[in-house]
């Protein structure tokens, strides 16, 4: 309690000083760095606040991260003409993420995208998990990591970054061990979002971490992104049941409509149902896996809007990607600035390991032992294509 009332009181004078200290910044801040400004971003408890952290490099982008679920509030980036505007889907305040929107931004944990049934084995006992996606769980669980209160550590400098840290108990949301994670994002000089994950774990678990920014590259949030040119550099991906588990199959895109070896469209082939795996995902939600399977940090995917010239390549030492084309969308979101979020508003691109991984022994190894480290590395770097 008293912890929390010095809490807020740090808050309130931090909220002060950065009024202070950002007025004072503009006359003694040296070329490279901007500090990043704290506000509060709203009520967690009674007695405690999540922060908005403002993290902001020479070039002009701003990239505003809470502490909450560690998410990415907003995101901006130039387009061809020097224009920065919002290209991330979210929320005015942190009651709109607390009223439960699709992950918008959040950090995902303990484990990101879908096991089937809510249920997997590790070493001869059988963990049951909430099933918050039909008959599956669906990104951690009721709770996952995109509703927690991270400790957020603000690390200045010429290449800003903000560490968030949480531990996960062991038995929280039915998974074992006790997991210590770290995550730290840090933007560029060169209009980077680098995203750093690690964990460790005192009990054998299953771990996978990811963010689930939407994306809209147009700006504005009044358009689809069917317009948007996708590349991903993988030749497989994993077709999924109805109820979007993988069979278990890596098939190759080659002759379908998840051929994005070459740049296309988004919107060219969304709507082919004859293809039974876009009826499924009602468009695109699926996961593909890397041609480059090493712990490397390669490019996975791309992605052009056209008009405004946006261009944003995603790196990644992970093996997959889940490309997911906001299907779920309906308009029944109200986000930032009264935006209505539609059908196929937004796209995420989401790096991790395959879905259902505890379940399929084929799947590369999502499990975490003790005395092992998980450390994955995905950057998404915004530039502009004239
Ligand atoms: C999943 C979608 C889901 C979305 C929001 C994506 O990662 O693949 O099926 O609707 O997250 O929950």
């Amino acid at each position: 309690m008293k912890k929390n009332i010095l809490l807020v009181a740090g808050l309130l004078a931090g909220a002060m000083l950065t009024a202070c200290e950002s007025k004072k910044a503009e006359n003694t801040q040296t070329n490279d760095t901007l500090k990043i400004e704290q506000s509060v971003f709203g009520k967690v408890s009674d007695s405690t606040n999540a922060t908005l952290y403002t993290l902001k490099n020479q070039a002009g982008t701003e990239v505003k991260i809470s502490d909450f679920g560690g998410t990415i509030v907003s995101w901006t980036a130039a387009d061809k003409n020097g224009k920065f505007e919002d290209i991330t889907l979210g929320c005015d305040s942190l009651a709109g993420y607390q009223k439960g929107v699709p992950y918008f931004g959040a950090l995902i944990g303990r484990f990101g995208n879908r096991i089937a049934n809510g249920q997997f084995q590790l070493d001869g006992t059988t963990y049951t998990l909430a099933k918050n996606n039909g008959p599956n769980a669906l990104h951690g669980g009721l709770k996952g990591f995109d509703k927690v209160l991270w400790t957020a550590t603000p690390i200045d400098g010429d290449e800003p970054a903000l560490k968030l840290t949480y531990t996960a108990k062991d038995g929280e949301e039915g998974y074992p061990g006790n997991l210590s994670v770290e995550v730290i994002y840090t933007l560029t000089k060169d209009n980077s979002l680098k995203i750093d994950y690690k964990a460790t774990t005192d009990k054998a678990t299953v771990i996978n971490l990811t963010n689930h920014a939407y994306f809209n590259l147009k700006g504005g949030f009044n358009s689809d992104i069917l317009d948007h040119e996708v590349t991903l550099n993988a030749d497989k991906f994993l077709p999924v049941s109805k109820t979007l588990i993988p069979t278990g199959e890596l098939k190759a895109v080659a002759g379908t409509p998840f051929d994005f070896t070459k740049s296309t469209k988004i919107g060219s082939r969304i709507n082919d149902t004859s293809d039974e795996q876009i009826k499924f995902g009602g468009g695109y939600d699926h996961c593909w896996v890397l041609a480059d399977s090493s712990k490397n940090l390669k490019l996975a995917a791309s992605v052009l809007e056209p008009t405004s010239g946006r261009f944003l390549e995603v790196f990644t030492t992970e093996p997959a990607i889940q490309f997911y084309t906001g299907n779920f969308l309906d308009g029944t979101i109200v986000g930032k600035g009264g935006a209505v979020y539609k059908h196929r508003y937004g796209l995420c691109l989401e790096t991790q390991h395959y879905p259902n991984s505890p379940n399929q022994a084929s799947f590369p190894s999502t499990v975490l032992k003790p005395g092992e480290t998980y450390q994955t590395t995905t950057v998404y770097k915004f530039s502009v294509k004239k």
